[in-house]
This record gives C-alpha cells, sequence and structure tokens, in this order.
C-alpha cells in the first residue's frame, strides 16, 4: 500500500486556484522527483500535503488515513517532514539549539543522528545559524527535520543558490540518509540531473497539473521532454 496517496487535488491559496487535479502516490522508503518551471505549482503541492494550502477538491491520504481534516502539526506528528525553500533556521539560536528544537520530545542525546548524517554540523554545533554557510544552513534545516524520525520528506529545492561541490555533498548525504533510515523523499529540484539522478521516479508539473510521470533514468535519457517541460536538456 502507498504510504502517500493524493487523488484529484485542488488546492491555492483561498480564490487563487494553483493545482488542478493532482494524482499521486509514494511508497514507502521511494523517492519522487518533482519537476516542473517557476511557477507551476510544486512548492504550493508540498504545502498542500502538509495542510498549508487550500484544498478545495480532492483527497491525501498517509498510511491509509485521510489528512483532510488535519493541521501542519499533526501531519508532522504522523510522519511527514517539510523542509520549505526557505531554510526556516532560527539564526540566533546555536545549531545544536537548532537540532534540539527539532527532536520532538526525543532525548537530547538524538543530536547525534543529526551530527553522524552531517559532520559539517558537528563542527559548527555552537556557531550561531546566521554564521553558516547557505549549504550549512541546508543541512540544519534538513537534518532538525530527520530529528522528527519522519517516514516521509518532502524538500523543496534544497540545492538552490548552492555551489556545485556543496550540491554534490548534500545529494550524497540525502541518498545516504534514504538508503540507512527507509525514509520517503520527494524532492522538489531545478538542478533536474541530480534530481533525476536520487529519484527513482519523476513527476513533471506544468500549470498546476501533472504533464509527464516516468521513471528517472529513462527520463534523464529524454532531452525532448526535459527541454519541453523544464527547459533544460538534462545532461547538466
Ligand atoms: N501565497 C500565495 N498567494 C497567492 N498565490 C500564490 C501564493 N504563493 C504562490 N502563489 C502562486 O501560485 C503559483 C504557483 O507557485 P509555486 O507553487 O510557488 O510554484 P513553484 O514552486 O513551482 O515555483 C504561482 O503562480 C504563484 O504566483
Ligand atoms: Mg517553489
Amino acid at each position: 500500500m502507498a504510504l502517500l496517496h493524493v487523488t484529484d487535488l485542488h488546492a491555492g491559496y483561498g480564490p487563487v486556484q494553483v493545482l488542478h487535479g493532482i494524482e499521486l502516490a509514494v511508497d514507502p522508503g521511494a523517492r519522487l522527483a518533482l519537476i516542473g518551471r517557476n511557477g507551476v505549482g510544486k512548492t504550493t503541492l508540498l504545502k498542500a500535503l502538509m495542510g498549508l494550502a487550500d484544498v478545495s477538491r480532492g483527497t491525501v491520504s498517509f498510511d491509509g488515513r485521510s489528512l483532510d481534516r488535519t493541521g501542519p502539526g499533526q501531519r508532522a506528528h504522523a510522519g511527514l517532514g517539510y523542509v520549505p525553500q526557505t531554510r526556516d533556521i532560527f539564526p540566533s539560536l546555536s545549531v545544536e539549539e537548532n537540532l534540539i528544537a527539532g527532536l520532538k520530545g526525543r532525548s537530547v542525546r538524538c543530536v547525534q543522528e543529526a551530527y553522524e548524517l552531517f559532520p559539517r554540523l558537528a563542527e559548527r554545533s555552537r556557531n550561531a545559524g546566521h554564521q553558516l554557510s547557505g549549504g550549512e544552513q541546508q543541512m540544519l534545516s534538513v537534518a532538525r527535520t530527520l530529528l522528527g524520525q519522519p517516514r516521509l520528506l518532502l524538500l523543496d529545492e534544497p540545492l538552490e543558490g548552492l555551489a556545485p561541490i556543496i550540491c554534490q555533498e548534500l545529494m550524497g548525504a540525502f541518498t545516504r540518509l534514504a538508503e540507512s533510515t527507509g525514509v520517503a523523499v520527494v524532492l522538489v529540484e531545478q538542478k533536474v540531473e541530480a534530481a533525476l539522478r536520487f529519484a527513482e521516479h519523476a513527476i513533471v508539473l506544468e500549470h498546476g497539473a501533472v504533464v509527464h510521470r516516468e521513471d528517472s533514468h529513462s527520463l534523464s535519457q529524454r532531452p525532448d521532454v526535459l527541454e519541453r517541460y523544464v527547459g533544460v536538456s538534462g545532461a547538466h
């Protein structure tokens, strides 16, 4: 049975309709890339999954239960972990304090899990959030969400604005964490090649609707589709 099941989802912000009839499913431990140009509704889809956008029609179910009347906090508690595009760390708190804020009642010793996954955060544990580089802030944002032990991780453009070497480091860490924890991942990413390498399946959005689905490896060999919907030819 799918861990996440989305049927006929229509959502937006108040009167503004952004998503029109989204259908998708994510199995436990599976990795899905969500790609498409700017403004097509990728962030809105992740927000709708978290209960942060207005759903006018359709259903989101997680682990066999409808989330329709469930708020963002309860969704996080149920096992959805969301890392927003804005890297919302606490800038004046230290790295360690930021991590502790993600523990959701687990023992403080558990912050070690974050340091094992991202050794750089251990080196920076006493630095304040605002002193970190963009890549380190992204690591912190992801690590904090993971400490809540989600079963599905929603990542919104984690590579945005990061240098290629840092992107490689982050994608390596994401692959290791997906393999070691079995967490399912929905990755929204404009760096399409990296997203397709990481994911097993891919969905392409345009104008708030799914216009293409394919397994990631074969999609990475389809420059025509990538050029048409994403504006890149794949191999870069
Ligand atoms: N808070 C909001 N209120 C109204 N419209 C919004 C809001 N946020 C985003 N939108 C609109 O929704 C559409 C999809 O945006 P978004 O989901 O952020 O796209 P993407 O993440 O694919 O770049 C855009 O047209 C954007 O202008
Ligand atoms: Mg976005």
